[in-house]
């Protein structure tokens, strides 16, 4: 694994979230759910993304523009050239019987990656607001709901989850899908296993997120809200 730099390609609207799409030029996208470190110009610190899209030619980065990591790459423009370390962590299991994909929010990122990989199986996508929703564009087919409709009301059984989304309704998927494969978040400074700023409780002891996932199986989170509440 290298620190690579990359041009952007194309960088489009989807709602109020930003489509980073890079020339991949060999890189390895790893498996869906793992991600990037992504290095704004002109910035120490880079922040960890989930790989969105993969094609031959372009690996695609979705960015929620919340703070001084993200707004910046969610400025870049077409030509602009941004250093990215990975794949990083470990990513959905994909051998499942009845994958049903669960987002919330930017929670949708690594899940059009996670849906090409798996054949399009059904997706279950819930938003805060119909602006926000119109990142449902990137997972045709999917059902959404808006709040206050959430993604637990709308929940069908008899399926294998995988999901990514804010703490809260990983919280709720866990209660009724403890075998689910979850994508947790938490503040990463490196994003392999040097700092210890990701650590959370899993299994009941603290384990670094950025190594035993960001996907980790929802039994495993053994630990109250150590991890960054989502959006
Ligand atoms: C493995 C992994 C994969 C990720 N993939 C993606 C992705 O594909 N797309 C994406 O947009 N983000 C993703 N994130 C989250 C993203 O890395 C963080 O949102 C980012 O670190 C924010 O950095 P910042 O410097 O812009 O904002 P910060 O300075 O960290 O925060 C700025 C403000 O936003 C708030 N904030 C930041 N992040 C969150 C959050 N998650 N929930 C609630 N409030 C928050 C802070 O409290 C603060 O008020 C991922 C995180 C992890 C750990
Ligand atoms: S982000 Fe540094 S140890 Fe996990």
């Amino acid at each position: 694994m290298r620190r690579e730099r990359r041009r952007v390609e194309r960088a489009d609207d989807v709602g109020p979230y930003r489509l980073l799409r890079l020339e991949r030029d060999g890189l390895d996208a790893g498996e869906p759910g793992q991600f990037f470190m992504l290095e704004a110009p002109g910035r120490l610190l880079p922040r960890p993304l989930s790989v969105c899209l993969a094609t031959p030619a372009e690996l695609a980065f979705l960015i929620d523009p919340v703070g001084p990591g993200t707004r910046p790459l969610a400025a870049l423009a077409p030509g602009d050239a941004i250093h990215l370390l990975g794949p990083l962590g470990r990513g959905f299991r994909l051998d499942v019987e009845r994958p049903l994909l669960v987002g919330g929010g930017i929670g949708i990122a690594p899940l059009p990656y996670l849906s090409a990989r798996l054949g399009g199986p059904p997706a279950l996508l819930g938003f805060r607001t119909a602006g926000h929703a119109e990142a449902a564009a990137l997972l045709p087919g999917a059902e959404v709901v808006i709040d206050p409709v959430l993604v637990t009301d709308a929940l069908p059984s008899g399926h294998d989850v995988l999901a990514c989304g804010p703490e809260p309704m990983l919280r709720a998927l866990t209660a009724i899908y403890p075998d689910a494969q979850l994508a947790w978040e938490a503040p990463m400074a490196c994003g392999y296993g040097a700092c210890y700023g990701c650590a959370v409780e899993l299994d009941g002891r603290l384990q670094r997120l950025c190594i035993e996932g960001p996907v980790v199986a929802a039994r495993r989170v053994t630990g109250a809200s150590t991890m960054r509440a989502g959006r």
